[in-house]
């Protein structure tokens, strides 16, 4: 096993940019580039970096191809709080992707394994991911693979825990989505109770992973991730098993002390 890379960056501003410079050189390296993306706060000081970039430099995303890794069932591009939503205001509006370069799974399918199966087989036409950027939940989920007795490696349809739907509707950050005020964080979290996401095999299967973290609530799921045992209660913890992985981190998240 190679041991990951760790780039620690002093602040999340610093953070942002290395990550977006590291991923910024990948696109003009190989302007073909199959990305799997993440959403979360973490991404959007990168990807507003990323258009910067794009913007003050030039780099040309016209031939990059995305896919996100995963989507609430049930939320539609145009619902707030859907990661399509998500991206086209942090990355793809500004970037002007085209909508055929850009993929989320579809949260309205009717047929949950036949929308998974057909996602997988996007990624495949492609000829697979070359760079998957990733966040860590803060119990170590990988896309929506949450810790539990099984991990499934292709796309699926996965059940949210409790924890990760508090963290990812909580009353007081909807409003600043952009979402109408007075919408009700409690439906959300029992609207958004599911949602499709990557497997972890379609995750491991990319050449090359990049990992952001940023903030103290991620230090101790990090920390076990990289030195304790490799197992499915931290699903981040089978990054140790890929033979390319890059931590752009900041100190919060990673401790002084090295
Ligand atoms: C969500 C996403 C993950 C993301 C995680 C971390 O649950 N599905 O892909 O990595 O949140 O989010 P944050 O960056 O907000 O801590």
């Amino acid at each position: 096993m190679r041991h990951p890379s760790v780039l620690v960056e002093r602040n999340y501003p610093a953070m942002s940019r290395r990550a977006a410079v590291w991923i910024d050189a990948a696109i003009r390296a190989q302007p073909r580039l199959v990305l799997a993306l993440p959403t979360g706060t973490t991404p959007i000081g990168v990807y507003a970096r990323l258009v910067e970039l794009h913007r003050q430099t030039g780099t040309d995303w016209s031939q990059a191809t995305t896919f996100n890794l995963d989507e609430y069932a049930g939320a539609g591009p145009d619902h707030p709080a859907s990661y399509a939503h998500y991206m086209q205001v942090h990355l793809f509006g500004p970037l002007t992707l085209a909508p055929q370069r850009r993929h989320l799974p579809n949260g309205l399918a009717s047929d949950a394994a036949v929308e998974a199966a057909r996602y997988e087989m996007e990624i495949d036409a492609t000829g697979g991911i070359d760079l998957a950027v990733l966040g860590v939940g803060a119990n170590g989920h990988l896309g929506f693979n949450e810790p539990g007795s099984e991990l499934l490696a292709a796309t699926h349809l996965a059940e949210l825990s409790e924890e990760t739907r508090r963290r990812n509707f909580p009353p007081a950050s909807y409003p600043a989505m952009g979402a109408q005020p007075g919408i009700d964080d409690r439906r959300l979290r029992q609207q958004f109770h599911r949602a499709y996401t990557m497997g972890v095999g379609t995750i491991m299967q990319a050449r090359r992973i990049l990992v952001l973290a940023s903030g103290e609530p991620k230090r101790a799921v990090l920390r076990e991730a990289l030195r304790g045992p490799v197992t499915p209660c931290n699903p981040a913890s089978l990054l140790q098993l890929h033979r390319c992985v890059t931590l752009v981190v900041d100190r919060a998240a990673w401790g002084n002390d090295e």
